[in-house]
């Protein structure tokens, strides 16, 4: 995605060059454009809950609170535009999903304004009161892992930040955490910057546990 906004702006000044970089893009179905077309758009929150119903409650549940069984991600309560950058790697397969790819692609709503509206319903639920948890055991290293390494970017209360597409930690299910965690260090989210991989290769497993089961209770805070 990145590489088609690059390729755009370094011909931006071509005009019809310009355009035709886009439409070769979503020619294969590659929406960059979908992602500041997606956040220039006010949500439609209840055709969003329609799209909700018919597409992603099956796995999503009611609520958006997740399923921990089935490491399917809580988004009730996520940041806006965390969420909207997310569908629109899943579609771009910048990030690797098979599933998720498939549901978004055969749902139709690989177009912005549906992103938009699918996605303004879920950020605005209340985020989820109960999530899934660890074994409790190691709380005091997550939370020294936590405000040492993570609190600069997700916020000291893991609320994210919109600027900067950094996801709300609280009220996500332990499994999902620990899963994307050790994803990140194996290189397996190609949507996270070089950086971020290299600082998760520098943790052992038992410390993700812990800073996955630290975050897991913080609704209950
Ligand atoms: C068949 C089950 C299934 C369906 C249907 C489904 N999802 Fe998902 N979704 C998943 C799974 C599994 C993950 C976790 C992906 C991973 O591990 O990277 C996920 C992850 C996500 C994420 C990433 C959340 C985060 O915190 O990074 C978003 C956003 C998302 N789904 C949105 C949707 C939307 C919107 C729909 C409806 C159009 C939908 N999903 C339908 C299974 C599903
Ligand atoms: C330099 C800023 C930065 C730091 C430091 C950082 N993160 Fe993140 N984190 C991000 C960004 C940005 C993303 C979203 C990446 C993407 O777009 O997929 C993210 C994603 C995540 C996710 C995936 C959430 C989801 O819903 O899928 C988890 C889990 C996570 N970070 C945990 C941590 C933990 C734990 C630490 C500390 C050990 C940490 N992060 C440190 C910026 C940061």
């Amino acid at each position: 995605m990145v590489m088609g906004m690059l390729k755009c702006l370094v011909l931006a000044g071509c005009g019809m060059w310009c355009v035709t970089a886009i439409a070769a893009d979503q020619s294969a179905n590659i929406p960059d454009v979908y992602l500041s077309s997606a956040l220039s758009k006010q949500p439609d929150e209840t055709r969003g809950q329609k799209l909700y119903q018919q597409h992603c409650l099956q796995c999503h549940q009611v609520g958006a609170v997740g399923l921990p069984s089935e490491n399917i991600p809580a988004l009730a309560g996520q940041q806006y535009e965390y969420l909207v950058k997310q569908v629109v790697d899943f579609l771009d397969q910048e990030r690797t999903h098979v599933v998720m790819h498939q549901q978004l692609m055969q749902s139709g709503l690989n177009n912005a304004t549906s992103i938009a509206d699918v996605v303004g319903y879920v950020a605005n639920l209340p985020s989820s009161a109960i999530s899934q948890q660890g074994s409790g055991t190691q709380l005091a290293q997550g939370k020294l892992i936590y405000e040492g390494f993570c609190a600069s970017c997700h916020g000291r209360l893991a609320e994210g930040n919109a600027d900067w597409w950094v996801p709300n930690l609280r009220g996500q299910h332990y499994g999902y955490l620990l899963e994307q965690m050790r994803r990140m260090a194996r290189a397996q989210r190609a949507n996270v910057s070089d950086d971020l991989h290299r600082m998760f290769t520098s943790y052992a497993d038992t410390e993700f546990e812990a800073v996955a089961d630290y975050l897991a209770r913080w609704s209950m805070k």
